[in-house]
């Protein structure tokens, strides 16, 4: 949530970088930006609402700088609610929530005026407050972390010295060391173009960015320490659009290859992730959104192929579950990102009772895959369109996978995904989409759409209500197929267009039930059934067929979206990274 980004070095080009670096943070929020720039004048701030990549900077002889792609948190979209936020010599870029701000800006009310309704600017004033009382920026920032409750991450600039100040507790900040610069931000992607040598800033640690220079210390024991540079593999021209007009439609047609990336695990990765499965107590798999439904889907794989059950909650759900993850529980965390806030503090609890982390998660470098004992990566390449698609059918492929393996039929599990993938390959096709976006243009202005699926297509059937109401904003819900007649069913009008999962028979029948009330039926299977007013063709892939079922969706969703005016990439009040409770 939020992308910060700080850049400082020799080079005098630090504005310049931070408002292009920025532009590939913007996915982690877009309702407004701004820059900090230090020249020889001094601390120069420019915002904007509204996205970035519609912005515009003047150039500038800045040699450091920070900058702030916002999602709202505290207080409205508006230019006094922007970072980054200045209180007398202090100038402040945040992502994250001060729990307890408002306490403290009570009682500076007096003292300081307030421009904004945010908590940041909070953090802005306290630090100004520790410098007027003759603490030293390490001294000052030390204090304030420690008065912050909650997650965060902030970059400070400071009138009376050079360089740039860095903290995290429980948001990430990576450094990226070049040559002529150094840079500091919430993602890779930011200065990937620049350099893929980076140190890791861990929770509770302090960074001071000055030249190409960077000093750490332990935020709790005031202690210096050093830090490994390391080489990250990321491709730039994977975080590109390349010649489509929007990430989602080519993160969605790279499901060509993607699936196969997903499939080709290291081995040896997959049997140290299911002996830890296999020794647990109890194993509980959590996720947060399409992460959440990627863990449903993978609950019924392990029931249908290795008969076992394993307990799946949503991150934010898990407190009420707490008691039961214990030393030998097995934790499975999937997590495009690995830094969504809901499920990093579900591992924080989890590393504090000794229990086992495990994750599927896109990011290799982030913080849940570095907080894992096992960290299998789904390799789909940056996703960068919020509304996730490769990186959800690469979290299917793995929790597949790893129900084969669980069950000894690895090889087997192995061989319906190849031939799962080679199938998509070929259903995804000019033609297959041009069926599609003609079955959206004639339901693109309904007002509701209901999803039903069966069994495994259960967790799709919401999967694909999410897809649909993130980009089309059009209300959409998925339904247990036979849970719909005890109670939903009650909406179905004449004409409302239903979507049924599956052709087995039970389903068939409850896609009757749906008709005969005066549903309009879009069946998504891999055979044509009367009851179908319109069909989308998938293949057979047995157990797997979560995997191919939906494609079509994400396919139809993203038509929707276009048809009805909506910016596919960037959806209203949404963000692709929440780094915040
Ligand atoms: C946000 C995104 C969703 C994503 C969810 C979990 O809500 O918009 O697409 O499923 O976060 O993110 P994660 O990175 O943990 O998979």
């Amino acid at each position: 949530m939020c992308g910060i980004f700080g850049v400082t070095g020799t080079a005098k080009t630090a504005a310049d970088n931070v408002f292009a670096g920025l532009k590939n943070l913007e996915y982690r929020g877009y309702d407004s930006w701004g820059v900090a720039l230090r020249d020889t004048e001094g601390i120069q701030i420019t915002k904007q609402v509204g996205k970035i990549s519609e912005g515009t900077m003047e150039g500038s002889d800045a040699y450091e700088a920070v900058g702030h792609s916002r999602w709202a948190t505290h207080g409205g979209v508006t230019l006094d609610n922007s970072h980054p936020h200045r209180v007398g010599g202090v100038v402040v870029v945040h992502n994250g929530i001060f729990e307890n701000y408002l306490s403290y800006k009570t009682k500076l009310e007096d003292e300081i005026d307030f421009k904004s309704e945010t908590d940041s600017e909070v953090i802005a004033a306290l630090l100004h407050i520790e410098i007027q009382n003759g603490s030293s920026p390490q001294e000052a920032l030390t204090h304030v972390s420690s008065l912050i409750e909650g997650r965060f991450a902030i970059l400070v600039m400071f009138d009376s010295m050079p360089g740039i100040w860095a903290v995290r507790r429980g948001s990430p900040l990576i450094l990226g060391r070049g040559g002529e610069q150094t840079y500091i931000a919430s993602d890779i992607p930011a200065f990937l173009e620049m350099t893929n040598v980076v140190n890791y800033l861990d929770d509770n640690q302090m960074a001071y960015l000055h030249g190409v220079e960077v000093d750490f210390w332990d935020l709790l024991t005031g202690e210096e320490i050093e830090k490994r540079n390391i080489e990250v593999e990321w491709d730039i021209e994977s975080a590109d659009k390349g010649e489509h007009p929007h990430f989602m439609i080519k993160e969605i047609l790279e499901q060509k290859e993607t699936i196969a990336r997903a499939i080709n695990q290291d081995k040896e990765q997959i049997d140290a992730f299911t002996t830890a499965l296999k020794k647990a107590g109890g194993i509980y798999i959590i996720g947060c959104g399409t992460a959440h439904k990627a863990a449903m889907a993978t609950e019924y794989f392990f029931a249908q192929i290795a008969g076992k059950k394993v307990n799946v909650v949503a991150a934010s759900e898990v407190e009420s579950f707490k008691t039961f993850i214990r030393p030998n529980t097995a934790l499975v965390c999937i997590s495009q990102s690995g830094e969504t806030a809901d499920i990093m503090e579900v591992v924080e609890y989890a590393e504090s009772v000794d229990a086992t982390v495990l994750s599927i998660t896109n990011v290799a470098s982030s913080s849940l895959a570095r907080a894992s004992t096992v960290a299998l990566p789904v390799k789909v390449g940056p996703e960068k369109a919020v509304a996730s698609t490769k990186a959800t059918t690469g979290q299917i492929t793995i929790g597949f996978l790893l129900a084969h393996a669980y069950a000894d039929t690895f090889t087997k599990g192995l061989g319906i995904l190849l031939g799962a993938a080679a199938n998509i390959n070929d259903m995804i096709n000019p033609r297959y989409e041009e069926h599609i976006e003609s079955v959206a243009k004639k339901f693109k202005d309904t007002e509701n759409l209901f999803i039903i699926g069966r069994a495994s297509l259960y967790p799709i059937a919401l999967e694909a209500a999410i897809k649909i109401q993130e980009v089309s904003y059009i209300h959409a819900q998925g339904f247990a197929a036979g849970e719909l007649k005890h109670g939903p069913i009650a909406l179905i009008e004449e004409g409302t267009p239903c979507i049924v999962l599956g052709d087995d028979q039970e389903t068939i029948s409850n896609a009757t039930e749906l008709k005969s009330r005066g549903a309009v039926i879009i069946g998504i299977s891999t055979t044509e059934q009367p009851v179908f007013d319109h069909w989308l063709r998938v293949p057979d892939a047995e157990l797997a067929q979560p995997l191919v079922s939906i494609i079509p969706i994400q396919i139809l969703s993203y038509h929707f979206a276009l048809l009805r005016g909506h910016d596919p990439d960037m959806p209203r009040n949404l963000a692709k990274s929440v780094t915040v409770k």
